[in-house]
Order: C-alpha cells, then sequence, then structure tokens
C-alpha cells in the first residue's frame, strides 16, 4: 500500500530512509494531480479519474499504490498490455474489491489516453450482436 515515486519508478516508502530521497524527484499520491497540472492537464491524473469512474476501490488502502505503480509503467510504456499492467501491479495487493476494475480503470486510462473507445467494464453488458464497440 506504500509505494511512492522515486525518481519515477516505485519504491516502497516503508523501506525508504530519507538520506535515500535526499535530491531526488519524489512523488506521492498527494502530490499526483499537482503533478499532473504541473503537466499541462486539468484536475485529478488520468488514472485517479478513472480509478473513481471504474469504481476500483472501497476502502482505499491499496489504491495509492496501485495508481503510482499504474503512473510509473504509463510514464515509460503508454500502452501497455494487459499482462505488463498485471506484472506493474503485482507487488500491490487489494483486499476489497478484487482486481477487475482496477485492471478495467488502467484499461481505461490507456484507452483514453490513446483516443481508443473505452473498453466494456464488468458491470456493463455485452453489446448486442451487430451493436459492439
Ligand atoms: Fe481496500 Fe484495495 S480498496 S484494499
Amino acid at each position: 500500500a506504500c509505494p511512492v515515486l522515486l525518481d519515477g519508478r516505485p519504491v516502497l516508502a516503508c523501506l525508504l530512509l530519507a538520506r535515500e530521497a535526499e535530491g531526488r524527484e519524489l512523488l506521492t499520491i498527494e502530490g499526483l494531480a499537482q503533478a499532473h497540472v504541473a503537466a499541462g492537464g486539468q484536475g485529478a491524473d488520468a488514472l485517479q479519474e478513472a480509478f473513481d469512474r471504474c469504481g476500483a476501490l472501497q476502502c482505499g488502502f491499496c489504491q495509492s499504490g496501485m495508481i503510482l505503480s499504474a503512473r510509473a509503467l504509463l510514464a515509460r510504456h503508454p500502452a501497455p498490455r494487459e499482462d505488463e499492467v498485471r506484472q506493474a501491479l503485482s507487488g500491490n495487493l487489494c483486499r476489497c474489491t478484487g482486481y477487475t476494475q482496477i485492471l478495467q480503470a488502467v484499461a481505461l486510462a490507456v484507452a483514453e489516453a490513446c483516443g481508443q473507445p473505452a473498453p466494456r467494464r464488468a458491470w456493463e453488458p455485452a453489446a448486442p450482436p451487430g451493436e459492439e464497440r
């Protein structure tokens, strides 16, 4: 639950000594929206928005680690395959939602960043034949 981004790479804050962060870029979930705005965006980071829209949290305990791990992945690989997303998030555990909505939230953020249609979410019924997205 504790990943932060140190020079853009996820590290476990609980194992990071303060002196190891000295002079380096440290990004926490609290600074993600500000970083997004500073980079020219508006509002929250696309992953934060996607997690919200997909219902990818319940208690929120895992959310910061999930989002920051995904943000680090998308920064170096803007259109990852699902197995790459799973690998990037594999150190993060969620006790509440399962992982379906979390993976869908990352897929939604990727699709929107790439100008593709949003993937169907787990709770949405499949489109009737001939009306697929
Ligand atoms: Fe509760 Fe993931 S939302 S642990």
